[in-house]
């Protein structure tokens, strides 16, 4: 007799499971992976991956970090959870940590994402009536077209994305939307009533989007100009992924509030939060907003770790070095399906004049897992540890990739 485990420890008996018995709101891809170490992954027959997707940007520090377990593990040990009721001996260990590596006075922890994104908009609303004087209930929050932060009402009723937003309405008031990279069109659209500008400086999910140089810094001038807030959702693109801790460094810009997550969590734990400067943040007084699971003793143990291994082990600038290494064999190939090659750092999107599955598809035949995002562009992002061998890998499987792509569509 098979024993239950053994039975379903086979590829398709585990993805009918998970068909049969969860939602079918993702498409992945047909690898089921039970062990990681850095930038390899294990699918249960044993095969090796190298994984190009790092959760979206969660996986930075690389999977199962030893220093980052090592603190998971110990903390775990002691104490997991205490709820906001009290006071923990991690929470105030983990705020210094990330303000002063930061630069921000204050810092308000979430979990996902998209919790820290919604902190954003509420912290900005609260600013918007009680500083700026917007008369109740008619702030405007500019946003803009193609963006991704989270799916929440809140972040759906901000997105153009009609995939996103079908039939989950009725939407919230009160966002208006200009393109990504048009300065011109943002000033246009700022009102007596605008409290605020949500931007991410590159749009990840949208397809690695990379604005126009200057465009960040004139976005943040007329913010400043107008007195309204710029909100920079770094959830994707911050803590060392674009070459710099953040990707408005690039353009010298200091968000008036920031958002953090993904790559906070060290790849063990969603940990999100938002930073700003202490008059604004003192805008949220005790009962104003909170979470039971945000600034828990475990999951700051965590992230207080990650950041340390950010900044010993290097990783903005390993992921610029790096980066500027793949771009440089990316953009060196030649393919008729090639459009745009882009990015900065570590996060590079390839964009086909063809739906990328397919790509993603011949890649992952060749041991390398990377995944499309919006149709035509596939998304490169593998963790800000990775060094030659595997940077080599990527480049080689992109040129056998695109050739056999080349092939099957002649
Ligand atoms: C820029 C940005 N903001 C917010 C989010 C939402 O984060 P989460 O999925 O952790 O809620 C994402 C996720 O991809 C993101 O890329």
């Amino acid at each position: 007799m098979v024993s239950y485990s053994r039975m379903h420890n086979r590829a398709h008996d585990l993805i009918a499971l998970e068909r049969e018995h969860g939602a079918h709101n993702y498409a992945p891809l047909e690898i089921v992976v039970s062990r990681a170490e850095g930038v390899w992954l294990w699918d249960v027959e044993g095969r090796r991956y190298l994984d190009c997707v790092s959760a979206y940007s969660a996986l930075s520090h690389g999977h199962v970090h030893p220093r980052i377990r090592a603190a998971l593990v110990e903390q775990s040990q002691r104490l997991s959870l205490t709820s906001r009721a009290m006071y923990n001996d991690q929470l105030p260990l983990f705020l210094e940590r990330l303000t002063s590596l930061t630069g921000y006075d204050e810092a308000l922890p979430m979990n996902s994402g998209v919790e820290a994104v919604e902190s954003a908009l509420k912290l900005a609303r609260r600013w918007g009536y009680e500083v700026k004087g917007i008369p109740a209930n008619t702030a405007e929050i500019i946003v803009f077209a193609n963006n991704f932060h989270g799916r929440t009402i809140a972040a759906i009723s901000a997105s153009s994305t009609a995939q996103y937003r079908k039939d989950f309405g009725p939407f919230l008031p009160g966002f208006v939307f200009v393109p990504f990279g048009d300065a011109a069109a943002l000033e246009r659209a700022i009102t007596p009533l605008t409290c605020a500008v949500v931007m991410e400086p590159i749009q990840g999910e949208g397809g690695v989007i990379v604005p126009p140089d200057g465009y960040i810094s004139a976005a943040s001038a007329l913010c400043r100009e107008r007195d309204v807030l710029f909100i920079a959702d770094e959830v994707q693109t911050g803590l060392g992924r674009t070459g710099n801790l953040f990707a408005c460094d690039h353009e010298r810009v200091h968000a008036d509030i920031l958002v953090v997550g993904k790559a906070l969590g060290g790849g063990f734990y969603p940990v999100s939060a938002i930073l700003s400067r202490r008059e604004l943040m003192g805008l949220f007084r005790a009962g104003d907003h909170g979470s039971t699971f945000g600034g828990n003793p475990l999951a700051c143990a965590i992230a207080r770790t990650a950041l340390d291994v950010l900044v010993e082990e290097r990783l903005p600038e390993r992921a610029r070095r790096a980066g500027e290494h793949l771009f440089a064999s990316l953009r060196s190939m030649t393919s008729r399906h090639v459009k745009e090659v882009r990015g900065r750092g570590l996060l590079i999107g390839v964009e086909l004049d063809v739906p990328a599955r397919a790509l993603s598809e011949a890649l992952l035949a060749r041991g390398i897992v990377a995944k499309d995002t919006h149709e035509n562009v596939l998304r490169i992002a593998p963790p800000l540890v990775i060094d030659d061998a595997p940077l080599q890998m990527i480049a080689d499987g992109m040129r056998d990739a695109l050739h056999a792509l080349e092939t099957s569509t002649d």
